[in-house]
């Protein structure tokens, strides 16, 4: 689908705060953003596209910071895409995951200590050793989305909710050919970013879904 066909869902803000850790360009903050919420976005490198609010800053001593001093509950909610080197086939193949420290555990346990609901995004090759629990594995063409970008989601409610449909990519019924890496952005949704950027980035249709599972949850709760 074309950038200029693409329906976007509707904004109704929802007077809830999110805090990206490792927000990149802006993916994942862009899905929670359409589904109403304020983001706030922490990377270390600087992102001059990103859309929203942004600190420079490594995350794993921001979100400490931010717990000790309390700040931390102006979130309502806190995601983290924690870097994937570690774990990703790509990253074995090349011979450098050594070079790449795992900080999906430390960051996990910042995130328990930091009392708030969260969402950590990965490659799901992090949920075969057990390093992340899968309770959501989101694929593109489950979005109608034309394109093959698999990623795990564990979440601090611990997954359940609405059903989506299966992934059916491997159906060839999409078409994955895309005429380059720009194509392939626009194809994700991430049409604001350059293709540097876009090739870390995770489609906005994956945290729009995420995020009203997590509303969805909360609701239940009260
Ligand atoms: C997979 S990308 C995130 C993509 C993003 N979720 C999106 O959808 O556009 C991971 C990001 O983590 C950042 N990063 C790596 N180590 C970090 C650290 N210690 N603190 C903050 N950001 C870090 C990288 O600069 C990179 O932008």
């Amino acid at each position: 689908m074309s950038a200029s066909r693409m329906v976007l869902p509707l904004r109704r803000p929802n007077s809830m705060k999110v805090l990206d850790l490792c927000c990149g360009a802006g993916g994942l903050s862009m899905g929670y953003h359409l589904a109403g919420f304020d983001v706030t976005g922490v990377d270390n490198r600087p992102q001059p596209n990103y859309p929203f609010t942004f600190h420079q800053a490594d995350a794993l001593e921001y979100l400490d910071r931010i717990t000790g001093t309390g700040e931390v509950a102006d979130y309502d909610l806190i995601h983290a895409s924690w870097p994937c080197q570690n774990k990703a086939r790509v990253t074995a193949w090349r011979g450098s995951r050594d070079d790449h420290p795992d900080l999906i555990t430390p960051g996990k346990k910042l995130m328990q200590a930091s009392g708030r609901p969260w969402v950590i995004e990965n490659v799901p090759e992090a949920a075969w050793d057990g390093t992340l629990r899968a309770d959501y594995l989101l694929c593109g063409s489950q979005f109608g989305l034309n394109i093959r970008r698999h990623r795990a989601f564990e979440t601090s409610w611990g997954g359940g909710g609405d059903l989506l449909p299966p992934c059916w990519h491997h159906k060839g019924l999409l078409a994955f050919e895309h005429k380059g890496e720009r194509a392939y952005a626009d194809a994700m949704g991430c049409t604001w970013m350059n293709k540097t950027e876009a090739r870390q980035a995770v489609p906005p249709a994956y945290t729009h879904w995420i995020a009203t599972q997590y509303l969805t949850h909360e609701t239940r709760a009260a």
